[in-house]
């Protein structure tokens, strides 16, 4: 069910680009344009453009782009009509009566079930038959408040109690098995309850939507301590954080990032509201770049343990990736955040707060591990590799800061270390500039922009026809009068070209947005690409019939001739072509 064009030019002129960018990320002026950190991949400095004129945005560096419509798709993982639905409710323009889809109407249904199952955990926990589950949340010391604004429940020991109640609310048994909430038994094939027994922690994204659950078991041996849902329709734990709804509403400049629920629900009840934790996995370069949408800065405090530490390693990494300063809080006589503000007090780990130190102490710190520290031998040691570390720091300033305590610690002048780290930095961006050199002359894998520029001739003219068709949609008649779909080498760009081709025959829009309805969001960052590249160059008729003559020539290469009439190296290339073209549709 398209939505009418109208509505759709009606929802982007009322959601300036710049604006809804500006919602999630700090921006930067460029001119008339705007530029900054892309949300879709990691990276350092800004290769994400907003264009004001055309209210289009392309990261240089992933190749994501589109209108405004194609990053809320990508931002908020909707699919198009979703979109199109949320902008309209940004702006506040209701929707036309067919509007509503398939998949989020499948999404709203989910949503509903989560949110009276949460119901039913609290209803629960707060009876009778809870009583266990309130007693140990009351013994871990959280307040009735807590328990209320974090929604907790309890999930009984019983096989079917959640089932026969979404069953009497009308839910379907198999829309339960979709939510995650109902299994499937393997031997039986009936289905039962994935929760029992556990204290149950409502998983809410930003907007306020119950999307999944975590529950915590009360049985002393039970072979997971935690239980998550799994993978949902509306669940997707690599770009999700608990208490990210509360959090992104914080006062702070700065992101507490723990590892557990309870640490999140502790500290929250201690006054620090700007807590969060990863869903029982690790964190992923996607909750980096989230976070970043809501702090300057995060404070790593996870648990004190071995396992622990490692993990905070990994953050570091991959928060610096994504752009965000990380501090490490480092904490002695608990092992958790939770156990540290039971024992010490919200001043307590207020004092630890301020005493975090930024990541690279806390991996200079970690180089002494294991060494030796008053022997020369392992003074020696340390130093070596605190160099190579210290070189990569940016800041001068923190530079000093950081050659004066290595210097301390291994009893030599601050000005002896600085000399080796600003040598060490010399050899670094003369590496890196080897690197560069070598990117421009044999392109890797990182390096969208260069790749692009590096196409093969056919790849040019393919994507140049497109270009062509929604500038000047005009010159179909002349292009068709030569080549067809079929010409198109490879799959994606044939598809591009007939339906673009077939909306020009139909008078359809060219515009980005309403074609975006027969792509997907990659695709459209694909296309607004391939516009992009091409404005550079004059839209003149000579070119377009240049790339014609070489899609022409390639398939006669190709397809043109008999095999017979093909010289041996044709024929071997045909047929590698084939292979490869198979291999890729499997
Ligand atoms: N976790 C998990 N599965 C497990 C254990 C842990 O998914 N079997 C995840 C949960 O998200 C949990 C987090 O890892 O919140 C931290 O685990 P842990 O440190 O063991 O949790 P604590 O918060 O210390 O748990 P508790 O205090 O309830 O014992
Ligand atoms: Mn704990």
């Amino acid at each position: 069910m398209p939505l009418p064009e109208q509505f759709i030019e009606q929802v982007k002129d009322a959601n300036e680009i710049s604006s809804v960018f500006a919602s999630y990320l700090p921006l930067k002026r460029a001119g008339r344009d705007n530029v900054c950190l892309c949300p879709f991949h990691s990276e350092k400095t800004p290769s994400c453009h907003i264009y004001t004129d055309s209210q289009s945005f392309y990261c240089f560096g992933c190749g994501a782009g589109g209108d405004v419509i194609n990053f809320i798709r990508l931002m908020e993982h909707l699919d198009y009509v979703e979109s199109v639905k949320f902008l309209a409710q940004r702006a506040g323009i209701p929707m036309p009566d067919d509007g509503g889809d398939k998949t989020s109407m499948i999404k709203q249904r989910m949503l509903e079930i989560n949110r009276e199952a949460a119901r039913f955990y609290r209803d629960v926990l707060i009876s009778e038959k809870g009583r266990e589950g309130w007693i140990y949340l009351r013994e871990r010391q959280l307040s009735e408040n807590t328990i209320r604004k974090y929604g907790l429940g309890y999930a009984p020991d019983e096989w079917g109690a959640l089932k026969k109640h979404m069953l009497s609310k009308g839910f379907r048994e198999q829309e339960l098995i979709d939510a995650a909430l109902l299994v499937r038994s393997q031997k039986s094939n009936n289905t039962y309850d994935k929760f029992r027994h556990r204290v149950m922690f409502p998983i809410i994204d930003r907007r306020g939507n119950i999307i999944a659950f975590g529950g915590r078991t009360l049985e002393p041996d039970a072979p997971a301590k935690y239980l998550n849902s799994d993978e949902t329709a509306v669940f997707h734990k690599r770009s999700n954080l608990f208490s990210l709804n509360f959090a992104k509403n914080t006062k702070e400049k700065f992101l507490i990032l723990c590892e557990g629920y309870m640490d999140v629900i502790s500290l929250n009840q201690a006054g620090f509201d700007n807590a969060v934790a990863t869903l029982g996995t690790a964190i992923t370069p996607e909750q980096a770049r989230l976070m970043r949408q809501y702090c300057e800065e995060v404070v790593i405090s996870y648990d004190s343990d071995g396992a622990g530490q490692k993990a905070t390693m990994k953050a570091i990494n991959l928060l610096s990736d994504a752009g965000v300063d990380a501090r490490v809080l480092q904490m002695t006589g608990a092992k958790d955040p939770d156990e540290y503000v039971k024992k010490y007090g919200p001043d307590g780990f207020r004092t630890l707060l301020r005493q975090a130190g930024g990541a690279i102490s806390f991996e200079l710190k970690k180089l002494t591990i294991g060494l030796d520290m008053d022997s020369p031998e392992g003074r020696a040691s340390y130093l070596k590799k605190a160099i190579v570390l210290l070189a990569q720091v940016e800041s001068r300033i923190d530079r000093m800061v950081y050659v004066s305590d290595t210097a301390k610690l291994c009893g030599m002048t601050p000005a002896e270390i600085e000399k080796a780290v600003e040598e060490r930095r010399r050899y670094n961006s003369k590496t890196a500039q080897k690197q560069e050199r070598q990117e421009i002359i044999n392109p890797g894998r990182n390096s969208q922009t260069v790749r692009e520029l590096n196409l093969s001739p056919e790849d040019k003219a393919q994507r140049g026809i497109i270009a062509f068709m929604l500038h000047s949609p005009d010159y179909l008649k002349r292009v068709e009068e030569r080549i067809t779909a079929e010409h198109f080498p490879t799959e994606l760009y044939k598809k591009m070209y007939s339906i673009i081709a077939n909306r020009i025959k139909n008078g359809d829009s060219l515009d980005i947005s309403s074609i975006g309805d027969e792509f997907s969001a990659e695709e459209v960052g694909r296309i607004t690409g391939i516009i992009s590249e091409n404005n550079l160059l004059p839209y003149q008729k000579e070119r377009l019939y240049e790339y014609i003559t070489v899609l022409e020539k390639y398939h006669d290469k190709y397809f043109g001739k008999k095999p017979e009439e093909m010289t041996d190296s044709e024929l071997l290339e045909q047929m590698e072509k084939l292979r490869k073209e198979k291999t890729k549709k499997t």
